[in-house]
């Protein structure tokens, strides 16, 4: 992959710890190194200051302790004092085969070796062990809160709130949400989005049964907007919404750059055991990898996921077509493709990757079609595009394709295992658009 974290071997899953610190940015992610399934959670750890190539360093946190012996799940990172805080939830199966969950922290002066100062917080009364995937951020008041995924006694899903002073000494405050919201039995990785405005409390619930066109994906990551104060956030009317609406992406977390953006990734992505034991990858020893980072912001109360900018410096314009309607040999597999409507009448276009891996617009729908690696039927996901088509920027990567729609008003992240060595994408009714291809070179940040 040119411009995605992937393990350098064996399994990844979710974003971890996302931090900027002392001048550059951190990106931890779970990894089992020696097998491609899920019976081993190590922290990897990946390094980039550009925010698009990646460096990778020894693990940061490794399963050696009687507090997580089974995983060290996925958390994050806070800098306080110049010094790395990693939040982690320690996963045992004791001696009765039972999961315990411990909410742990980890330390470093320098983000690369860190020493772990065990449990801060254990059993929640009225949960099961499911509790995990600490997600910490300040206070107004020199203060710190903490939120967790969580599942009530009654196989409910819930998000809970933790209050401390120092990091390190946690009090339970309750529940996020000031009104309950039944959605599945299990919901990971919660995060918060703050912005001026709006914030967004983002979740991946487990347990969603497909409706329609909707939550389609084995486990579905979503948001609801509203306004956050002191661990409590209160839901505007509306309902959950899925943030990506591609095949694979899962658990995001986001995290702020020193100069305010707020910046976000996931895990492309969790899917059923028998599409994860035939993934083509599989063979070179490595499976799954992480999505491009995106910034985030809610404008007009509608949320919008842009690449990062510093990913445009690494693309080269190879060719802009207006009459053509095939762009061939000119996609390599690290490539973009960027498309502006030019007139008010569009009814209907169609990209056409490869035979069996096409993006078509009719009736207000956007339909992403591909070939399942698995069973080789054709499947596809749907999504409504109420202000109609305006621009689709797709970025491809060497088995992977995400695809952001009028400007991040909706996003489908992908993998696909591309078959040609150099794509070919035929646009049908290229008449409607302005269209331009560029090609991905590895280079240096001015
Ligand atoms: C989400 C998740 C988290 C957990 C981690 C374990 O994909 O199940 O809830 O901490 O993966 O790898």
């Amino acid at each position: 992959m040119a411009y995605h974290v992937l393990p350098p071997k064996g399994l990844l899953n979710d974003p971890n710890g996302l931090v900027h610190f002392k001048g550059v940015t951190h990106v931890f992610f779970q990894w089992n190194p020696g097998a491609l399934d899920h019976g081993y959670k190590a922290w990897g750890h990946a390094v980039t200051k550009d925010l698009v190539t990646y460096d990778y360093h020894e693990p940061a946190l490794l399963p050696d302790q009687p507090y997580d012996k089974n995983g060290c799940y996925s958390g994050s990172a806070w800098v306080h004092e110049e010094k790395l805080y990693l939040f982690y939830t320690g996963n045992v199966k004791n001696e009765n085969g039972e999961r315990e969950s411990y909410q742990c922290v980890a330390v470093s002066e320098d983000g690369f070796t860190f020493t772990k100062l065990g449990p801060v917080i254990e059993k929640v009364p009225g949960y099961t062990a499911h509790v995990r995937d600490p997600k910490v951020f300040p206070g107004a008041a020199d203060d710190f809160y903490m939120i967790l995924g969580a599942q009530r006694d009654d196989l409910t899903g819930d998000t809970l709130v933790f209050h401390s002073k120092d990091l390190l000494h946690w009090t339970f405050q309750g529940s996020l949400l000031e009104e309950r919201l039944d959605l599945g039995y299990m919901w990971e990785c919660p995060d918060l989005l703050q912005f001026p405005k709006k914030d967004v409390f983002l979740f991946s619930p487990q347990g969603l049964a497909p409706e329609g066109i909707f939550y389609q994906n084995i486990f579905q990551t979503g948001y609801v907007l509203g306004r956050y104060e002191e661990g409590v956030f209160k839901k505007d009317p509306g309902s959950f919404e899925e943030l990506d609406r591609g095949f694979e992406f899962y658990a995001p977390q986001s995290f702020q750059m020193p100069d305010g953006r707020t910046l976000l990734m996931g895990w492309m992505g969790t899917m059923p055991k028998e599409k994860e034991e035939t993934m083509p990858t599989n063979e070179e020893g490595w499976a799954h990898h992480l999505s491009i980072l995106r910034e985030v912001t809610v404008e007009n109360g509608i949320l919008y996921q842009r690449p990062v900018r510093e990913l445009d410096h690494f693309f080269e314009k190879q060719g802009e077509t207006v009459e053509d309607h095939v762009f061939s040999g000119i996609l390599g597999r690290a490539s973009k493709l960027s498309m502006d409507r030019k007139g008010d009448c569009l009814k209907a276009c169609q990209l056409v990757f490869e035979e069996d891996t096409t993006v078509t617009y009719e009736n207000h729908k956007l339909i992403f079609q591909r070939r399942a690696w698995d069973t080789q039927a054709l499947e596809k996901r749907v999504v409504v595009l109420p202000r109609g088509l305006q621009s689709l920027d797709i970025y491809v990567d060497h088995s992977s394709m995400e695809i952001f729609v009028n400007g991040g008003e909706e996003v489908l992240s992908s993998r696909i295992f591309w078959k040609e060595k150099d794509l070919q994408v035929n646009i049908v009714d290229v008449s409607q658009f302005t269209a331009s291809v560029y090609a991905f070179y590895e280079k240096s940040t001015p």
